[in-house]
């Protein structure tokens, strides 16, 4: 029970209890990463405008977009894909003469309507390794790099990490490195080894992958940096991926030992995948009813058990879980038709049930501290559940980038467990009676300040919330909320700030923390401890 002080009051709709003497360990900050491919928007008009451009930019790279990154502390980002990663080869990235290559998504519907065959479908590699570093140091984020297994040879993947890390003036390909802008060492850390490599990535079988990994991890040049191995784990809640890989790999007499071996991806979309007009069809970012609101959200939510299911099968092989997991792409993924530019294949509006989507994506990393290293939203810009919404001059933020600037203060604060109290809602999805929980969110702690974050996915009632600090109090509390009263709520370019954070009252009595939580809302409250 709480201190004498901390009663529950009558009118609580839902009361959230915070375990200050319980905690997972460290919330990574690269759990609030960020990934960028090379497809439709996203490198070519979001990230790179050019050197020479209009548009305000330091040495090619969007100044507006270096702002923003800078606001939510973005601790981390990936590339270059993705799919493309295993058809890109680096060398063409780097130096003044850079080929002409055809782009890997050249051959999705998308880049096929396109009249303009643009850099989307014949990739200009002008944006590479070194543009890539320096905007990863504009940002201060550590570059988390996909290495492409599929299709280029082991030896081609060490001399990348060569390229990248070599001491300056070592080698060859530091003293090419010296000439393309960067004399010392760019000290990459995370690679990726491969991506996908059940479908796109080559459509191995776990153990055909196992052996190409072992192969690809074996030897390494390290020149003293800690490199921290990312594995292609499995497509959503693929159990048997996991089992069949890490019994490969750890199972037997001749059991894998690189200790670089730090990270088993995930990546989980959430399509709304439904029967209309006798067609399965994926959901749509801005036609949806409610049903369709919570739907997507539950599917969401659905990482968490993906986590818990991967986490178990891992220590079955890994009993120390040397591997954490990996989510390095989420997100709801919506099909085509509300891109702001042909050009940005799988661009997508964010509306304020992305937000949420997100927001309760994040909670739940928080909440498997302990599990999940690393995390990157997909994609940053100009795509899937993207941050950002650019095209040439005309720049805005989405729902999702007040999430991860809500959230930022997580990043490297102590999980705190908590227990959420609410009445699960009831909704209907496609004639079918359905549930989901009323209130969720977690906790964290820097020094005297616990940040609570709370996802309210209900569309018709306010929440009237307790907070109570169990193994202290809480002195006094500030808030900040993002919310609308219309579900389909989001920025255009016409309409930038449709979608905003405001300041949510909340009060402090009794050393408990009380306030109302809009419908459909995510809040992040602060609080000082007494
Ligand atoms: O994010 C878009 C694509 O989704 C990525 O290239 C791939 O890894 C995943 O299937």
């Amino acid at each position: 029970m709480f201190g004498k002080r901390q009663l529950w009051s009558a009118e609580a709709d839902a009361r959230v209890e915070v375990f200050l003497d319980e905690s997972a360990g460290q919330i990574s900050p690269n759990i609030y990463g960020h990934f960028t491919e090379h497809i439709g928007g996203v490198i070519y008009d979001g990230v790179w405008v050019g050197a020479d451009s209009k548009i305000p930019n330091e040495a090619g790279i969007r100044r507006e977009l270096i702002e923003r990154m800078r606001q939510i502390k973005a601790p981390m980002v990936r590339w270059p894909g993705g799919c493309f990663a295993d058809s890109y080869d680096w060398k063409d990235g780097i130096g003044p003469n850079r080929p002409t290559r055809t782009n890997f998504w050249e051959g999705d519907h998308d880049a096929q309507r396109l009249h303009e065959k643009g850099a989307q479908v014949f990739e200009p590699n002008t944006f590479g390794t070194d543009e890539f570093m320096r905007f990863c140091k504009l940002i201060e984020a550590e570059p988390y790099v996909a290495a492409n297994l599929r299709s280029l040879p082991a030896l081609s993947f060490d001399q990348w990490v060569e390229y990248c890390n070599s001491p300056a003036g070592s080698t060859t390909l530091a003293k090419q490195r010296a000439a393309n802008g960067a004399a010392d060492p760019y000290k990459v850390r995370y690679w990726g080894i491969g991506n996908e490599s059940w479908g796109c990535g080559g459509n191995f079988t776990p153990e055909e992958y196992a052996s190409e990994f072992r192969r690809y991890t074996t030897w390494i040049p390290n020149y003293g940096v800690d490199l921290q191995l990312i594995g292609s784990g499995p497509n959503g809640n693929d159990i048997d991926w996991t089992h069949r890989f890490f019994e490969e790999i750890f199972g037997g007499p001749h059991a894998y030992r690189n200790k670089g071996f730090k990270g088993w991806s995930i990546h989980h979309y959430s399509f709304g995948f439904h029967e209309e007009n006798g067609h399965r069809e994926q959901a749509d970012a801005l036609n949806f009813d409610k049903g369709q609101w919570y739907g997507i959200l539950k599917e969401c939510d659905l990482v968490e058990s993906i986590i818990t299911d991967q986490w178990s099968v891992m220590g079955q092989y890994d009993r120390e879980h040397r591997v954490k997991l990996v989510v390095d792409e989420y997100g709801p993924w919506y099909r085509e038709g509300t891109e702001l530019d042909p050009t940005h294949i799988f661009g997508q509006q964010v509306t304020v049930r992305d937000a949420l989507a997100t927001a309760l994506t994040l909670d739940a990393f928080n909440r498997h501290a302990d599990k999940v290293s690393i995390a990157t939203c997909a994609q940053l810009v100009n795509n899937i559940n993207a941050l950002f919404l650019c095209h040439e001059d005309k720049f805005i933020v989405t729902p999702n980038f007040y999430v991860f600037q809500m959230y930022a203060a997580h990043q490297g604060a102590d999980m705190l467990r908590t227990e959420v109290s609410a009445p699960s809602l009831r909704y209907s999805a496609y004639g079918k009676a359905e549930t989901f929980w009323g209130l969720n969110g977690s906790a964290s702690r820097n020094g005297k300040t616990v940040t609570v974050t709370l996802v309210h996915p209900d569309l018709d009632q306010p929440k009237d919330v307790q907070i109570a600090i169990r193994g202290g109090g809480s002195a006094s509390a500030s808030a900040t909320v993002l919310a609308s009263d219309d579900m389909h709520a989001h920025n255009s370019f016409a309409q930038p700030k449709m979608v905003a954070t405001r300041t949510l009252e909340c009060t402090v009595r009794d050393e408990t923390v009380h306030l109302r939580m809009p419908p459909a809302s995510v809040a992040a409250i602060r609080i000082q401890l007494g």
